[in-house]
């Protein structure tokens, strides 16, 4: 079959329907609680990891009410092991917002999914095109890419005027009809994912590639074009690490602003004499530092430096915090170099 003439979206969305992905469980359903969910757990994850997720969680929170009615540790602690934890705290505010200003009922245009905590522009836009067929586009890291090499668009994306006119350039490019949308959304993610790859795309199976303008350039690699990098700022952190025998680890939880918000921390010190201050002095002989290592934010570079300290039952460090039992913590909400590092020290089966 020739595919001149056709349009950008009509190419996608055949080229969906029968070589995308059709069968993720968040698919195939228009409820907006579970499409919501999968978009906030796919933001910086890959698929393969959010299914285990995606099932937990809706066994745990069925819907928006239950997940608006928990504890937010119990969301933190089903969370575990996805990093990003300012996602799991703002769906949870974003749940009890869908409930208290929506009647527990998402909204079902993008403008208004915007509103809610944790859902940008891109998102709002996946939540309503598929869910209730919205004419809206999404524009994600994946998407950028691939529309930038389709346009041969050059501007720079790191300058908000011309990432304003890609989305224009999106938005221009949507099917007409609306019951087309949630296969072209999901089309132009699946090709991003899986055609239109950053190092080495297959161009070859690509629905768009005869009118793409950086194939014709010869110049795939050269899009998309962003100049600025993330200016990082690197802090460093010495995490009191005291347990006893019996295994328990002396944990606190976090201030609900800042690194690691609202999450059960080994107590992080700025210098190393803050830490010492906290150990009974007849127990710092006996430290035993850790050697450092870096552990990389969004924004920036954090270098941890532990400090192992033994304590024995009836003793515990100085300031807040409580000894959690071996078998407690790791249901806990903890920041991922700190789970690795109190899982170092548990033998494997
Ligand atoms: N990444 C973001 N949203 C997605 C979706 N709906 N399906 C697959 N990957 C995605």
């Amino acid at each position: 079959m020739t595919t001149a003439g056709e349009s950008f979206a009509t190419r996608l969305v055949r080229w969906q329907r029968s070589h995308g992905r059709n069968h993720l469980p968040w698919q195939n359903t228009r409820d907006p609680y579970r499409v919501w969910l999968s978009e906030i757990m796919l933001q910086q994850t890959q698929v393969a990891t959010v299914l285990e997720y995606f099932d937990r969680f809706l066994a745990r929170f069925p819907d928006v009410k239950a997940l608006a009615a928990a504890d937010q540790d119990d969301v933190l602690g089903l969370w575990s092991g996805l990093g990003y934890y300012s996602r799991a705290r703002n769906l949870h505010r974003c749940a009890q917002d869908v409930v208290e200003r929506f009647a527990g009922h998402f909204p079902s245009t993008a403008a208004q999914l915007q509103t809610l905590p944790g859902i940008g522009r891109s998102t709002a836009a996946a939540i309503a095109s598929f869910c209730f067929g919205e004419r809206v586009a999404i524009l994600d890291g994946n998407v950028k890419r691939v529309l930038t090499r389709w346009l041969g668009f050059e501007a720079d994306l790191a300058r908000a005027a011309n990432e304003r006119e890609l989305w224009d350039g999106a938005s221009r490019l949507l099917p007409e009809r609306s019951a087309d949308m949630p296969s072209y959304t999901q089309g132009i993610m699946d090709l991003g994912a899986t055609v239109c790859l950053s190092r080495s795309p297959s161009c070859l199976v690509c629905p768009v590639a005869s009118d793409c303008v950086a194939r014709l350039q010869g110049r795939v690699q050269d899009y998309p074009v962003r100049t600025r990098t993330l200016r990082r700022s690197s802090v460093s952190l010495w995490l009191l690490w005291a347990w006893r025998e019996d295994g328990a680890v002396w944990l606190h939880k976090r201030a609900a602003r800042g690194v690691w918000a609202g999450l059960y921390s080994l107590p992080a010190f700025d210098n190393v004499e803050d830490l010492n201050a906290t150990v009974p002095p007849s127990l710092r002989e006996s430290a035993i530092d850790f050697p450092a290592f870096v552990h990389v934010l969004t924004h920036r570079d954090l270098h941890l430096h532990p400090v192992r300290v033994q304590m024995s039952a009836g003793q515990q460090p100085g300031g807040e915090g409580a000894w959690v039992s071996a078998q407690q913590w790791p249901a806990l909400g903890l920041p991922a170099p700190v789970r690795r590092l109190l899982q170092a020290t548990v033998a494997p089966d």
